[in-house]
């Protein structure tokens, strides 16, 4: 019998390949989530950032691409993954182009449906001198004390994973700084893609997706003088599907995390589909009472639920299987 996998309520796009989620942000109460995108076939190729928005983090409606690789442009093989940001009112995307990785920027004036590439492209054309990086890519932006700082996936030549800091006053002309951190060894990746540095509650997090492991690190640790010492790396997500998360802050101040979740069909199965990826629900940041970081799905998708089952005093001892599968 052919199944049919395709989710009723995980957001995916039409048809086609999905990886990373990416540009997550509330503008003027609605939330935008854009994804890597091929929109040509169901397998990763020429990659574009397909686009969705949505009132209630439950429905979401499809929206025209908005990046899509210039033949003539420093992202002529792909618009990689990237971030958005508020600019003083001006919608302003920064992604990642390839052969090779650069970092570029967009901005949108018709409230972030089509989007203009900045003249300056690429505003970050090589990496800083000397490092001999394996992956120079996802950038991640926010606003500190003024300023804009820009963290991106790295990873040195028989090393391992690194973020760098850069620094900007206009988003267009960029400083390097220094590492953000480094991985603490080589059994914590050598490339770490898809930084994602966010304070929850007060303490801050680093998200990595650590190549080869395909996992998503996390770390808790001190944030001082723009450089973060890292704790031990945890594993954010054991179900062995989930990378490349990205982090929103909403306008109520909650932390939203989407990841993509990767196929476990075969190629030739998801050609036969005609799509491939799945974005995961979005899960709530927070601590738990000892210090552990816990993630919910939002509440916003309680309104899917319809009749309730009740099970009660159900013993689950190690190794066993309490429940009757029917
Ligand atoms: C992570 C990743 C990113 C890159 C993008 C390309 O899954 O490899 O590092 O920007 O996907 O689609």
């Amino acid at each position: 019998m052919e199944l049919d996998h395709r989710p009723k309520y995980h957001f995916q796009p039409l048809a086609n390949w999905m990886n990373d989620p990416n540009g997550l942000i509330q503008w003027k109460g609605t939330y935008h989530l854009f994804y890597q995108h091929n929109p040509h076939e169901a397998v990763h190729g020429q990659i574009h950032w397909g686009h969705a928005m949505s009132e209630d983090l439950v429905h979401w409606v499809h929206l025209p691409i908005a990046l899509a690789p210039d033949p003539w442009g420093p992202d002529k093989d792909g618009c990689y993954s990237g971030c958005a940001v508020n600019d003083c009112g001006t919608p302003t995307l920064v992604y990642t182009g390839v052969h090779p990785q650069v970092q570029c920027l967009a901005t949108s004036e018709d409230g972030l449906i089509s989007w203009q590439k900045d003249p300056g492209n690429p505003i970050i054309a090589t990496p800083p001198e000397g490092l001999s990086l394996v992956g120079f890519r996802d950038p991640y932006v926010w606003c500190e004390d003024g300023e804009w700082l820009m963290a991106l996936g790295a990873g040195r030549e028989g090393r391992a994973g690194m973020v760098l800091l850069y620094r900007s006053s206009d988003l267009r002309q960029w400083e390097y700084l220094h590492p953000l951190c480094e991985a603490n060894s080589l059994h914590e990746g050598v490339m770490w893609e898809c930084p994602n540095f966010v304070s929850v509650e007060g303490r801050h997090v680093l998200f990595v997706s650590a190549l080869p492991l395909r996992r998503v690190l996390y770390f808790v640790g001190e944030y001082a003088e723009r450089r973060f010492s890292l704790g031990r790396a945890n594993v954010l997500d054991y179900g062995g599907h989930f990378y490349a998360p990205q982090v929103l802050v909403d306008e109520q101040g909650r932390r939203l995390l989407w990841g993509w979740i990767w196929e476990g069909r075969s190629q030739a199965a998801q050609r036969a589909a005609g799509w491939a990826g799945v974005m995961s629900l979005p899960r709530e940041l927070s601590w738990d009472e000892q210090g552990r970081l816990c993630i919910l799905p939002v509440r916003e998708l309680q309104a899917l639920r319809r009749g309730h089952w009740r099970l009660g005093e159900i013993a689950f001892n190690e190794g066993s299987y309490p429940l009757e599968v029917q």
